[in-house]
Order: C-alpha cells, then structure tokens, then sequence
C-alpha cells in the first residue's frame, strides 16, 4: 500500500496515520517529524529548516526533496508507505512522481483529510505530544493518561498557526487538483470521533472505493 495523507494543518494526519500504519504495516513518512528530528540534533538541515518552520513558512522544496529521496531508498520504504505532510507543493508532487517512476512504484491513493480552518485553530492549541513515544494527544478531544510527559510544538502559536494556514491555502491545496486529475484522490470528512474519522479513511483507501466517504457537516464538533 501507497498512500499520501494530505490535509491543513491540524486535520488529524499525524493522528491517523498511526492508525493507518498499524492496519497496513507499512512506515510512516512524516516530514514534519523528521525536520523537527534534525532541529532537535541541531544538523545544518534542521539549523536551515527551523528558520522557516519557525514562522509557519514552508521549507524550501529542495530541502525537502532531498531528505525525502534518501529515505525511499530504504527496503522498508519500498514495500510500501504512508506520507504524512508530503508533498506538499506541486514542485514536490512532480519531483515524488519522478521518483517512484524511477523506483517502478505507483502511488495507490491520496487522501485529503477535510476539516475548516475554525476548528483546525482549536485542534492545535489544544495538541500535546508524548516526548518519549511520539503519541498525540488533545487535552480535549484525546486527553493523555496522567503522569504522561508532554511537549506542545513551538510553532503552535496562534499566531504561527495563522501563517501556516495561509501557507497550506497558497502552496498545498494546489495539490488536490494536481492528484484529482490523475484519479487517485480521495476526500475523507475530518470531523467526527477519532474512531469514525479512521473507519472513514480506511473505506476510502480499500480497493475499489471510488469518490468521496461522507461525514456529518462541516464545523460540527466532535460528540466528547
Ligand atoms: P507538520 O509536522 O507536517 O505539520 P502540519 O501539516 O502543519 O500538520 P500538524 O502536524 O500540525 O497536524 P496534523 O494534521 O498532523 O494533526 P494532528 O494529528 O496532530 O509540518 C510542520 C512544519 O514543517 C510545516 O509548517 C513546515 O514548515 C515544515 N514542513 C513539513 N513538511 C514539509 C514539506 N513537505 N515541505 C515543506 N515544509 C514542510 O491533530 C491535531 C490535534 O487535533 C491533536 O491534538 C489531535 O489529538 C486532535 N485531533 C485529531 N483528530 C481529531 C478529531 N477527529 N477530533 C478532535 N480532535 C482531533
């Protein structure tokens, strides 16, 4: 299985990509993750990196590109993989689409998690991380267990979260588009129970689901 989760920021993708990788035991590409990793380690790709992602810019495709090549050249990339917050411009879509051709691999489906930016600021105020596991949680909608160790991410500011969206309506949605056109997008509701956003995006990406997998509305919040 191939797959893409695209989607605002917030949208759930980290969240439910962990549920995807476990139904179809394949690696979890997140981009995020790895350039905050090498922010973490202080390399000279995070030292780069952080100067945009720290005012919610976009790092330079370049940047990205490279990183991401490098680790589809692993085995376990190759039998399969979920990308969570790649591609994320057409720049990066088309250097991905050179890449598996090169490979021999295809892409199975992309899914755009949809869910309006008026919640989205919420989600992500209320967002913490496990440090030891990686695990997110909501203090909300996902309460951690207590005792948990939790870090909530620099650019989570309200005001980083703005730019972000801007960011994401200029340079990412293009993508929906791009992947639409090839056949292979499909759109799933964001907003619901955890559990029913995972049952949708498993119905979306089964063999032979075709268009979009309905939720209620959009801005109706989650029933917790
Ligand atoms: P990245 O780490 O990819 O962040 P993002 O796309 O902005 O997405 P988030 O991680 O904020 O949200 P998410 O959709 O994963 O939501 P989550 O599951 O956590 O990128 C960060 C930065 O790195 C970028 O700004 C950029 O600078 C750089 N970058 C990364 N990739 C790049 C690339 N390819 N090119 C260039 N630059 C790149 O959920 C959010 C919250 O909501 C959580 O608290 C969760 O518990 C809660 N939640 C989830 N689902 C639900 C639900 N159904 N109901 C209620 N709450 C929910």
């Amino acid at each position: 299985m191939r797959l893409i989760l695209i989607g605002p920021p917030g949208a759930g993708k980290g969240t439910q990509a962990k549920a995807l990788v476990d139904r179809f035991g394949i690696p979890q590409i997140s981009t995020g993750d790895m350039l905050r990793e090498h922010k973490a380690k202080g390399t000279a790709l995070g030292v780069k990196a952080a100067e945009f992602m720290n005012r919610g810019a976009l790092v330079p495709d370049e940047v990205v590109i490279g990183m991401v090549e490098e680790r589809l050249q692993s085995d376990a990339a190759k039998a399969g993989f979920l990308f969570d917050g790649f591609p994320r411009t057409v720049a990066q879509a088309q250097a991905l689409d050179a890449t598996l051709a090169r490979l021999g691999l295809k892409l199975d489906a992309v899914v755009l998690i949809e869910v309006s930016d008026e919640l989205l600021v919420e989600r992500i105020s209320g967002r913490r991380t496990d440090k030891a596991t990686g695990q997110i949680y909501h203090i909300k909608y996902n309460p951690p267990p207590p005792g948990a160790d939790l870090v909530q991410r620099a650019d989570d500011k309200e005001e980083v979260v703005k730019e972000r969206l801007v960011a994401y309506h200029a340079q990412t949605a293009p993508l929906v588009p791009y992947y639409a056109a090839r056949g292979i997008l499909r759109r799933v509701d964001g907003v619901g129970e955890l559990a029913e956003v995972t049952a949708r995006l498993l119905a979306a990406v089964s063999p032979g689901t075709v268009g979009s997998v309905a939720g209620p509305p959009h801005g109706v919040p989650p029933a917790k």
